[in-house]
């Protein structure tokens, strides 16, 4: 098992990053043991692909370790580092342009998402975001790429890029790249806006209200849960009552995830009661769950020579086991190196 994964080191670590990825990441670090290697990235090449504060870059990069840490990352087990002190992803996503086409990265919904009615305006990196991602899990022969929902057709896309490649120049009994296969835990594939239940938590979202960040204090949680968007009426008590009710599904999908239990044992316990019980009860647990992993990344924010260390030395990993397919890349390729 090749596990592999990243996340943009912009803005906080929200709640959705944490259910969708990040714990699912410490869950396979954890499970491993000698079957495999995880290897876990700040994607800060792909940060560059939208306009940013480099000032700004560099912080949330180290925040981003110190959070990733504090959820359960261990860098003495698994490798852990930033994209831009591994040069190879950039030489193999040049590597794989060759490869990628056009109409599949003009297909991509987030570019679409991200783009809006604005295409000629966006930055090239934008547009071949996805090829980088490809590079990103396609070096490592990853097996396993544990994600949240919204990144399934970025993995179709590195498949068809691996496939393609390993076609035109690989024989079949060699292939060069390994197919990837996301990893997305239906409990908390897509956790949803506080705000609208119909669109995802996410950082780019301009209303903080929508989304609870690892670094909340236990007030401010308390009143995010408190102001979500409901309605008025009553939890039900099977699931089914649930649909057409995105707000209410969402919330008791987040107690699900947070507790351990099925969704349908959250609406067997809370059936009949209104948001005004349920919603202290889901605050409370999410208070609960992020107070260590707070305390934890307040400690760790302490020492930032101890996190760049982490970093370089993750790093230093990363290159060595990069080296090998990124050779035979190249080479697959009739480039000649010195
Ligand atoms: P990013 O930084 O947007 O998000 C990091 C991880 O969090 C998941 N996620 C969610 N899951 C459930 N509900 C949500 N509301 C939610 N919001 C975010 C994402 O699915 C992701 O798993 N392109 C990637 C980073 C990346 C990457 C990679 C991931 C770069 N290279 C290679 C995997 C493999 C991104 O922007 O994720």
């Amino acid at each position: 098992m090749q596990v592999v994964s990243g996340i943009q080191p912009t803005g906080n670590l929200h709640l959705g990053n944490y259910l969708g990825a990040i714990r699912n990441w410490v869950k396979m670090q954890d499970d491993i043991g000698d079957d495999g290697q995880c290897l876990f990235f700040l994607a800060d090449l792909h940060a560059i692909s939208q306009p940013h504060d480099p000032a700004e870059l560099k912080r949330t990069t180290l925040e981003m370790t110190a959070a990733l840490v504090a959820c359960g990352v261990d860098p003495s087990r698994s490798i852990l580092f930033n994209q831009a002190q591994v040069p190879a992803h950039a030489e193999l996503q040049w590597l794989l342009s060759g490869t990628a086409r056009m109409g599949w990265l003009n297909r991509m919904t987030q570019w679409k998402d991200k783009a809006g009615k604005n295409r000629e305006g966006q930055s090239i990196a934008l547009f071949t975001y996805p090829v980088l991602q490809a590079a990103d899990v396609l070096l490592y022969q990853a097996t396993h790429v544990p994600v949240g929902e919204d990144q399934k057709q970025h993995l179709e896309l590195a498949r068809d890029i691996a496939q393609k490649f390993n076609n035109d120049f690989a024989s079949e009994d060699a292939p060069i790249f390994t197919l990837p296969d996301p990893y997305i835990p239906p409990e908390a594939a897509r956790i949803m806006s506080l705000r609208d239940g119909s669109a995802k938590m996410s950082k780019s979202d301009p209303s903080e209200m929508s989304r609870i960040n690892l670094t909340d204090d236990a007030d401010t949680i308390m009143k995010k849960v408190k102001k979500a968007k409901t309605d008025p009426e009553p939890l039900p008590s099977e699931l089914e009552g649930l649909e057409d009710r995105p707000e209410a599904l969402n919330l008791v999908g987040i107690y699900a995830a947070l507790a351990g239990q099925e969704k349908s044992q959250v609406v067997s316990d809370f059936g009949g009661q209104g948001f005004g019980a349920f919603k202290p009860a889901l605050g409370e647990l999410l208070v609960e769950s992020f107070a260590p992993i707070t305390e934890r990344f307040r400690e760790l924010m302490q020492d930032r020579e101890a996190l760049d260390a982490i970093l370089a030395q993750g790093a230093a990993k990363a290159r060595e086991k990069s080296t090998p397919t990124l050779d035979a890349a190249y080479k697959a390729l009739g480039l000649v190196r010195g």
